[in-house]
C-alpha cells in the first residue's frame, strides 16, 4: 500500500435518532440537551463518529426528513447554541459529528417552496420539479415511496409538483444551478461551524431525467448526472477540508455503481449505504410482504459487496437504522424460529443473537454503522394496535392495505415485523421510572415490548453477558487490527444453512489472518473439517474463549474470531 488508508477505514459510526434518544426538557421527545447528557454512553463504546439524524427546523411530517430551514435547529430539539455546545462535547470526547443532509427534497413549508408556488415565472419556481397536467391528470404514473401518486396538484400555478416521498416533501430540482449553489453554501456553513461530514439522504435520487419524467418510466434514480452533481459538490464543499466523512444513502444502488461513487480518484463520496441485504426478506409486492429470513442469501449478498468493492471503493456495513427493524428480531434466533414455522419468543437467545450478528458485521471489511439501541440488543417494538404507531409510512400503508381488503390482524402483523417504528421506540436507560429514564413524562411513542426487560443499566451490569461490552470489544479489535480494517475477505461454506464463516487476510502477512465462525441455529454445531482445521488462537467470542478441545464445535448462536492457521 503506497498511501496510508483514509481514517474512516478504521472508524465505527454510531447513529443517533434524536427524538428517541434522551429527552432533556421533559416534553416526551428526545432532544440535543438530552443527547449531550448521555454522550458518555456513546463515547465509552469507543466509536469514532456520531451520525445525528435530522435536527433542523421541520414540520415533522417525516420526523425531520422534511426540512423547512436547513440552517436552524428545530425548537423541538433545541437551539443553535445547544447544537454548538453538543458539538464541543462530541469533539471533547474524541469523536466526530456527522449531520444528516436531506437535499433530495425540502419541506413544503420551506421558504424556497413557498416562493416557488407564487407563480410559474418567479425565479424560485424552477428550484422544484413541476409539470403541466396531461389530459387533466398527473404527468405520469410515478408513485410516492409512502403511498399515493408522486405528483400533487398546486392550484395556484395550475401545475403538479413532484415528491418521491410525502406531499409535504417536494423534490428539489438539481438541474437548477442557483438551487445547487444554495445547497453548497448551506453545507459549507455547517462544516465551517465544525461538523465533520454528512450522511446524505436518498442522494442517488437527486438526478432525474426530464425525458424519463415525460414518458413515465421509473428512471428517476441513478441518472448519469448524479456523478456530475456529486463531483461538483465535492469541489465546492469538501475539497481541501480534512478528515471528513461522506456517506450517501442509495436505495437500489448496484455494486458497479457503488464502485464509481466511492472510487477516490473520482472525488464523489467516501462510501454508500446499499440496500441489497435489507431487501432480501421483502416480498414481491412491497416491503410489508414478508419473506422468511434466508441466511444463505444474506451471506451471499454481503460477500458480493465485499468482493465488488475489494479493489476500488469502500463498503459501509449496517444491519439496521431508523428505517429498519431490529437485527435481533429480523436475523436472530426469533427470526430463524419463525422461518421454520415455530412460535418465536422475541427474547429467545437475545444476548447470543445480538452479539453474534454484531461479530459477523464488524468483522467484514468496511465502516460499521451501529444504530442506537442495537448496542444493548433491543428487540422490535411489539406493537399490537394501530394507534401505537407514529410513522407516516406505516400509517399510510396500513390505511391502504386495509382499504384494499386486507384483514386488520394481517396488516398489524405485517407492521409488527416491518414497521420503521420498530427501531424508533425510546432508548430504555433504566427500569426505575415510568419512561425508562428516557423522559419524565409519557414519551411520544411507546417504550415497546422490550422494556423494562432490556435496559442500558441492566445490560451494562450483565458482565460477560453484556451486549454493550461485546460491542466495545469488537470496536477495539478494529482499532487494533489492520487485518480487520483492510484485510481481504473470503466467504467459507457459502451454502451452509446455519454457519456463517469467512476469513480476513493481509497480503503482506504482517499480522495473522482471522477466521470468523458463527452458528445461526439453536443446536450445537460441529464445524466442517475444512473450517475447524483453520482455527488457531481464539481472539474473541460472544460466549467466551473455548477450551481447545471444544473449538471444533459451536454452541447455539455462538460466534468466535480465531487466528487463521490457513
Ligand atoms: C431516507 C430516510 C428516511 C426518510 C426518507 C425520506 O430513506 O432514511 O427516514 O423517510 O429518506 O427523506
Ligand atoms: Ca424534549
Amino acid at each position: 500500500m503506497d498511501e496510508p488508508e483514509p481514517w474512516w477505514t478504521g472508524a465505527v459510526v454510531y447513529q443517533v435518532y434524536p427524538r428517541s434518544f434522551a429527552d432533556g426538557n421533559g416534553d416526551g421527545i428526545g432532544d440535543l440537551a438530552g443527547l449531550r447528557r448521555r454522550l458518555d454512553h456513546i463515547a465509552d463504546l469507543g466509536v469514532d463518529v456520531v451520525w445525528l439524524s435530522p435536527v433542523y427546523r421541520s414540520p415533522q411530517a417525516d420526523n425531520g426528513y422534511d426540512i423547512s430551514d436547513y440552517e436552524d435547529i428545530d425548537p423541538l430539539f433545541g437551539t443553535l447554541d445547544e447544537f454548538d455546545a453538543l458539538l464541543v462535547e462530541v469533539h471533547r470526547h474524541g469523536m466526530k459529528l456527522v449531520m444528516d443532509l436531506v437535499v433530495n427534497h425540502s419541506s413544503d413549508q420551506h421558504p424556497w417552496f413557498q416562493a416557488a408556488k407564487l407563480s410559474r415565472t418567479c425565479p424560485k419556481h424552477d428550484w422544484y420539479i413541476w409539470r403541466d397536467p396531461v389530459d387533466g391528470h398527473e404527468p405520469n404514473e410515478w408513485r410516492a415511496a409512502f403511498g399515493g401518486p408522486a405528483w400533487s396538484w398546486d392550484p395556484g400555478t395550475g401545475q403538479y409538483y413532484l415528491h418521491m416521498f410525502t406531499p409535504q416533501q417536494p423534490d428539489l430540482n438539481w438541474d437548477n444551478a442557483d438551487m445547487r449553489d444554495a445547497v453548497y453554501t448551506m453545507m459549507n456553513h455547517w462544516l465551517d461551524r465544525g461538523v465533520d461530514g454528512f450522511r446524505m439522504d436518498v442522494i442517488n435520487h437527486i438526478a432525474k431525467d426530464p425525458a424519463a419524467l415525460a414518458d413515465g418510466s421509473a428512471a428517476y434514480v441513478m441518472q448519469p448526472r448524479i456523478h456530475d452533481h456529486l463531483q461538483e459538490m465535492h469541489e465546492r464543499v469538501f475539497a481541501g477540508r480534512d478528515a471528513l466523512l461522506t456517506v450517501g444513502e442509495m436505495p437500489g444502488v448496484t455494486v458497479e455503481d457503488a464502485v464509481l461513487f466511492t472510487d477516490p480518484e473520482r472525488h464523489e463520496l467516501d462510501m454508500v449505504f446499499q440496500f441489497e441485504h435489507v431487501g432480501l426478506d421483502h416480498g414481491p409486492t412491497s416491503k410489508f410482504d414478508n419473506e422468511p429470513f434466508d441466511l444463505v442469501a444474506l451471506k451471499a449478498s454481503l460477500a458480493r459487496w465485499q468482493t465488488g468493492l475489494a479493489d476500488t471503493g469502500w463498503n459501509s456495513l449496517y444491519l439496521a437504522n431508523h428505517d429498519q427493524p431490529r437485527p435481533v428480531s429480523r436475523f436472530g434466533a426469533a427470526a430463524v424460529a419463525a422461518a421454520h414455522g415455530f412460535r418465536a419468543d422475541p427474547f429467545d437467545l437475545r444476548y447470543e443473537s445480538a452479539t453474534l450478528l454484531a461479530t459477523v458485521l464488524h468483522l467484514h471489511r468496511g465502516t460499521p454503522y451501529l444504530y442506537q439501541g442495537d448496542e444493548i440488543g433491543m428487540v422490535n417494538a411489539g406493537f399490537t394496535a394501530i394507534d401505537e404507531y407514529r410513522d407516516v409510512e406505516s400509517l399510510n400503508w396500513f390505511r391502504g392495505a386495509v382499504g384494499r381488503g386486507m384483514p386488520v390482524d394481517d396488516a398489524l402483523q405485517a407492521l409488527a415485523v416491518r414497521s420503521r417504528d420498530n427501531a424508533r421506540t425510546p432508548m430504555p436507560w433504566d427500569d426505575a421510572t415510568p419512561a425508562g429514564g428516557f423522559s419524565d413524562v409519557e414519551p411520544w411513542i411507546g417504550m415497546g415490548q422490550g422494556w423494562p426487560r432490556v435496559t442500558v443499566a441492566s445490560d451494562r451490569a450483565a458482565g460477560d453477558r453484556s451486549v454493550y461490552e461485546h460491542h466495545r470489544r469488537l470496536i477495539a479489535l478494529r482499532h487494533d487490527s489492520r487485518t480487520v480494517r483492510v484485510g481481504d475477505f473470503t466467504l467459507l461454506e457459502a451454502d451452509h444453512a446455519a454457519l456463517w464463516a469467512f476469513t480476513r487476510s493481509l497480503e503482506d502477512a504482517a499480522e495473522p489472518g482471522l477466521v470468523v465462525v458463527a452458528n445461526l441455529s439453536s443446536s450445537r454445531m460441529t464445524l466442517p473439517d475444512a473450517v475447524a482445521e483453520r482455527l488457531g488462537r481464539c481472539v474473541l467470542g460472544n460466549l467466551g474463549v473455548p477450551a481447545p478441545d471444544d473449538a471444533r464445535s459451536l454452541q447455539p448462536w455462538e460466534a468466535r474470531v480465531h487466528e487463521d492457521l490457513g
